[in-house]
């Protein structure tokens, strides 16, 4: 049971003569009596108007109201009501609505904190909750700052009771296991033959030949699955401006994982003249001086890559015969930040992805979902000859909204979900143990998650419109691949030995690669690499 109570402060155009007061106690009668109950079955669901005052031309209402017509609706529906009887009686308009001293009663125990926005008290009492609110303005009753702080107080109540729960991992498919023919760990030979050099935590340069491996698995990828299922490439921003963010979720969810860019405070050199001055003389860029220099953050890095595709189609009305539509990008980074745990190309601040995304009624998104599972199989079995396995996990986009999900006991793939894939790692110890696996893709169906948030609507009404995306890390990619495989293309499949041409030439100096054992290392991979076709 929740209750509402406060007092709504309406500012009048100019007070009401003294002859004409009466006409409030028929107004306020009138809407005790009907308006303030329409839509609430029983008396203590509904808002009822307890005392007035009228000073000048303040007019203020002492409201209770139950969950159906809440405190603010109330407010609201008693401003049109009297806008339009003062109007119509005596040309007096209703300037402005007011909200103070509201409180909400909720019939338990519940962890709310003084933190929370709008929020300027909160106490228990006979094993009810009661908060009291700060002021509120039109603006913030019709937002409904309100009903989403309730939503936030439910969510976070059932955030705690399910603890460490809300994240599910069940297997749902795994290749038959393939006997490793490399045990060493890539991500030690790649750093150690000079073929990644580390730019900063989680980023690195990547060199000529490994870029050639990295785009000829992209391009063997894209010959494989995306060009025969009909996806054509697309171009995404890889800074999104934050309004995408809340669209999306992932200002709620993921910002703790996010990187952001800021604009300079001024584009005339001249204004920026004192930090330049500062790094001319100092030699070195203080961090915390740039602060001043530079506006309040307004993007966030490339997140989920699939962002401005929802963007795109946000607010159109889309006609039935152009769905559906499947697009895929392989534009540019993402970005995650990490602040620990990082290890080669394991794992890093800065990736590269193949985001694959598509748009259709729901029917045709769990096909697209299908056709592409059943080629992503093909790929890891066939092409790439992978030990892999699939998992029914909480969907990405849920976590990344920082929303939850409750386990339930079925699993239906064809709901909105996500499905992520896995690659043992034989360099990280035995496939039976959990962390030796790492996740290199996933593929999702979000429902009308993005579609009802971008408002992406059908051209029939009532038909709705789902999404799907699904990304694979290229790194991550490769790294399992030589994880399992190594560098010796006679123990690679066919098709990968066939298709990857010989890298480049790698990079030699007097003081690169570091160390004499790399490169030594190095001549050993090369000499392996040659057995592959040229160019
Ligand atoms: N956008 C999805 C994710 O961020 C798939 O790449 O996981
Ligand atoms: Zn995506």
């Amino acid at each position: 049971m929740i209750k509402f109570h406060g007092y709504a402060e309406y500012l009048l155009s100019d007070a009401i003569p003294e002859d004409k007061k009466s006409i409030l106690d028929k107004a306020i009668n009138e809407l005790n009596n009907d308006f303030l109950l329409r839509g609430a079955k029983k008396r203590d669901e509904a808002a009822r108007i307890t005392s007035f005052k009228l000073s000048r031309n303040k007019l203020i209402l002492e409201i209770e109201s139950g969950s159906r017509v809440r405190l603010h609706h109330a407010a609201l529906r008693i401003k049109n009501y009297l806008s339009n009887m003062l109007g119509k009686n005596m040309r007096i308009g209703v300037r402005g609505l007011r909200l103070y001293r509201s409180r909400i009663t909720i019939d338990s125990i519940l962890h709310v904190s003084t933190q929370l926005p709008f929020v300027k008290n909160v106490y228990t009492e006979n094993s009810k909750t009661i908060i009291e609110l700060k002021d509120l303005s039109e603006s913030d009753i019709k937002r409904p700052i309100i009903d989403r702080l309730l939503k936030l107080l439910e969510f976070k109540e059932k955030k705690l009771k399910w603890g460490g729960k809300i994240e599910h991992w069940r297997l749902i498919r795994e290749s038959e296991k393939k006997e490793p023919k490399f045990r060493d760990d890539p991500n030690i030979i790649l750093e150690k033959i000079g073929w990644i050099k580390r730019y900063a935590p989680g980023q690195w340069l990547y060199t000529p030949p490994i870029t050639h491996l990295i785009r000829s698995f992209e391009k063997l990828f894209y010959m494989e699955v995306l060009k025969p299922l009909g996806f054509i490439e697309a171009i995404y921003p890889k800074i999104n401006p934050l309004e995408i963010g809340v669209k999306t979720g992932h200002l709620k969810g993921t910002v703790h994982q996010m990187m952001f860019a800021s604009q300079p405070i001024a584009y005339n050199p001249e204004d920026l003249e004192e930090w330049t001055d500062l790094v001319t003389v100092l030699d070195e860029a203080p961090a915390d001086e740039l602060r001043k220099y530079v506006k309040a953050p307004s993007y966030f890095l490339c997140f989920a890559q699939c962002e401005p595709f929802y963007w795109f189609f946000g607010g159109e009305i889309i006609d039935i015969d152009k769905l559906p539509m499947k697009w895929f990008d392989r534009s540019g980074p993402s970005f995650r930040w990490e602040s620990g745990g990082l290890r080669g190309i394991e794992r890093l601040v800065e990736f590269h992805r193949t985001e694959i995304t598509w748009i259709g009624e729901p029917e045709q998104v769990i096909e697209i979902r299908n056709q592409l599972l059943e080629k992503y199989r093909y790929f890891m079995d066939k092409i790439l000859d992978l030990e892999w396995r699939w998992a029914w996990v909480t969907p990405w986009f849920l976590v990344h909204a920082g929303e939850i999900e409750e386990e339930t006991e079925e699993i239906d793939i064809n709901q909105p979900g996500t499905i992520d894939f896995e690659a043992w790692l034989p360099y990280k110890g035995d496939r039976e143990e959990q962390n030796t696996w790492l996740e290199i893709g996933n593929i999702s169906i979000h429902g009308t998650k993005y579609t009802s948030s971008f408002k992406i609507k059908h051209q029939v009404k009532d038909k709705i419109i789902w999404t799907g995306c699904s990304g694979f890390g290229v790194e991550r990619w490769l790294l399992s691949f030589l994880a399992q495989k190594g560098f010796d293309p006679d123990n690679w499949p066919k098709r990968v030995r066939e298709f990857i041409t010989r890298p480049p030439k790698s990079v030699r100096t007097v003081t690169y690669p570091k160390t004499k054992e790399g490169k030594q290392l190095l001549n050993e991979i090369e000499e392996l690499l040659s057995k592959l076709p040229g160019d």
